[in-house]
């Protein structure tokens, strides 16, 4: 997730971009840029780094007078964070500049279409391309240069655009990446999103898919992407300037709860071609797949969480032996990595110390790693052999949420790899896992509409002093990250256990109304989840459980019941962790907590 700004006015350019950038950090900070028309020609200034390092690089925007320009401040998904792959883009002569929130997803193919037309690189991105590709279309038309790359990418965007010959103009236009358009009596806008154009206006348009915008200092006009004039109605926005930075959500930690239909998206889309799997990053033959006899996964926290689900996916699904361990652990046991291991880290930031202090020791053995990690050019995503990037933009809130869901998805990815290449499900299978795969993000998408309930039901245990979590098997797996999601923002008291477990002691705890959310996804152990619920009941528990619907004989032990839709049952974490997400966040809400910031957390703990 990326942020882009564009004015065009009466006014300088460059602080009005600089500013409209600073509101967008939370959407990406490992590099800025700007392009700025001086009157003559497109002034382009970059640099890898925080905004900050843009603004004094360019005296805060002094050194780049001009009334028309384009900004970008940068999530890498495609291309290390430096300064040749930060935006903007442009040509070869810089008479074309473009800045690029998105994926373009064929841009490798086009590429090499353009080098063997005689085009040369300089960056590893696949913005580059898009400059690239408008100016091979470009004949002195811009309308005509940018219809025509659209449609020839793929992907999602939102782009601003500069031609050097058409001063007097912007050009922005977008495809499942948001943009905003806004006027003032100084001029008009372009922004990925509200927060950064809000000081200059509250009158904003929101383009649709594959619509183009031409900006001029006093108008503007929208086209669909065949260059018909559309006409589109204004909106107020309201918001005072921080909520608008949560898209009107309360917390980040909520928006990005309500993020994860696409991050899921995001992560699955790119690498399911032709209902197959395709995991180019691997670096990895089919052959070498075949060869690895046990997977070593190794994480912290909500990562480990979705390592331990990985277990009982890669040997349900792949049958291949797997052992997951906290890093903190793996790190100082002197662990048996045996001939045909594959270690695989799982990190959100790719900084935390104790992960990497693991990838670096396994590596010592001479064992490769691959990293499943969120944030491009972290420690972990350049020290790993191999690397699957979650693409769940920047995640602000410390309670993982959306890179957590990203997470599963990549091990769901992997775990269908490993059991392609070992042939260990039928073709029928395999087709039926996708299925079930594509269907999740709108799965989530209906259970995060469900929060009315839970924000209700969460109400009633804001003064909980203990809350259990207790599943089995995969049901363990999300009930350790249930617990964790409500323990570190309601700092209340809460612990997971596999429900087979709990009667070796732990029930002793279990008293009149203590609560205990009883997962129970896998269909094979409803009974005996059912008989866990019972025991506990038994000794005043009262029970919220979360399972798949038509199990409604669950309704016989438990006192509160939340459906999840139907899926494979190795997917169930995705669906199950929503309304468990949503139960922390209330009750810490309730508690009236620091939710996106609690007490004593970091969201990377890059010490021991
Ligand atoms: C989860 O909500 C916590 N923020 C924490 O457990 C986190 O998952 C853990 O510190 C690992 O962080 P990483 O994914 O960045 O390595």
């Amino acid at each position: 997730m990326c942020g882009i700004v564009g004015y065009i006015g009466t006014k300088q350019a460059a602080p009005i971009i600089l500013d409209g950038l600073s509101k967008l950090e939370y959407r990406g900070y490992d590099s800025a840029g700007m392009a700025i028309y001086d009157g003559e020609k497109i002034n382009i200034q970059k640099s890898v780094g925080r905004l900050k390092v843009l603004e004094e690089l360019t005296h805060a925007g002094a050194t780049m007078p001009g009334f028309a320009g384009i900004g970008h401040t940068r999530w890498a998904t495609h291309g290390i964070p430096n300064d040749v792959n930060s935006h903007p883009h442009f040509n070869a002569q810089a008479t074309i500049s473009v800045v690029h929130n998105g994926i373009i997803e064929n841009y490798i193919a086009l590429k090499n279409k353009l080098i063997k037309k005689g085009y040369q690189f300089v960056s590893d991105t696949d913005t580059e391309v898009v400059a690239q590709l408008l100016d091979y279309y470009y004949k002195g038309n811009p309308m005509e240069a940018i219809t025509k790359v659209l449609h020839r990418v793929e992907g999602s965007y939102a782009l601003g655009i500069m031609f050097a010959e058409y001063p007097d103009q912007l050009f922005a236009v977008r495809k499942d990446s948001p943009l905003v358009v806004g006027k003032s009596e100084d001029g008009c806008f372009i922004a990925s999103d509200v927060p950064a154009i809000l000081k200059y206006t509250r009158t904003v348009y929101y383009a649709e898919n594959q619509e183009v915008i031409q900006l001029f200092a006093d108008r503007l006009q929208f086209y669909t992407v065949d260059e018909e004039p559309i006409e589109k109605e204004p909106v107020t926005i309201e918001w005072d300037a921080e909520a608008a930075e949560k898209a009107g959500y309360e917390h980040f930690m909520l928006k990005e709860m309500y993020e994860q239909p696409k991050t899921v998206t995001d992560t699955l889309m790119p690498r399911l071609k032709n209902n197959d799997i395709v995991i180019d990053e691997l670096q990895m033959r089919d052959e070498e797949l075949a060869a690895v006899k046990k997977i070593h996964i190794v994480a912290c926290g909500s990562a480990y969480h979705a390592g331990v689900t990985g277990k009982y996916v890669l040997e349900g699904i792949a049958r291949i032996p797997v052992e997951v361990d906290l890093a903190s652990e793996f790190r100082y046991r002197n662990p048996i990595l045996e001939e045909g291991a594959m270690v695989i880290v799982i990190s959100q930031s790719g900084e935390t110390a104790d992960t990497l202090a693991a990838l670096r020791e396994s590596k010592a053995r001479g064992f490769k790693v691959l990293g499943i990690v969120n944030v491009v050019g972290s420690s972990i995503a350049r020290e790993a052999d191999s690397i699957m990037y979650t693409w769940a933009g920047p995640e602000i809130a410390v309670a993982t949420t959306k890179a957590y869901s990203a997470q599963l998805i990549a091990l769901y990815l992997l775990a269908m790899k490993f059991a392609k290449v070992r042939k260990t499900v039928s073709e029928e299978e395999f087709n039926a896992l996708i299925f079930d795969l594509k269907r999740l993000p709108e799965q989530i998408e209906l259970l995060l509409s469900n929060k009315e309930k839970i924000q209700k039901f969460a109400n009633r245990y804001i003064g909980a002093k203990d809350i259990f979590f207790i599943g089995r098997g995969i049901d363990y797996a999300i009930s350790l990250e249930g617990s964790l999601k409500l323990k570190e923002i309601s700092y209340i008291h809460s612990e997971a256990y596999a429900a087979g477990e709990l009667k070796h002691g732990t029930i002793s705890l279990i008293e009149e109304g203590t609560l205990v959310t009883a997962v129970s996804t896998q269909p094979d152990l409803y009974q005996k989840s059912i008989s866990n619920m019972v025991e506990v009941k038994a000794r005043g528990a009262f029970i919220l459980a979360v399972t798949n619907v038509g199990n409604t004989e669950i309704e016989k032990a438990a006192d509160y019941v939340v459906y999840i839709p139907q899926t494979n049952q190795y997917f169930a974490n995705s669906l199950a962790i929503i309304p468990l997400q949503l139960f922390g966040y209330y009750v810490a809400v309730g508690k009236g907590c620091d939710v996106d910031k609690p007490r004593n957390l970091a969201k990377s703990v890059t010490v021991e």
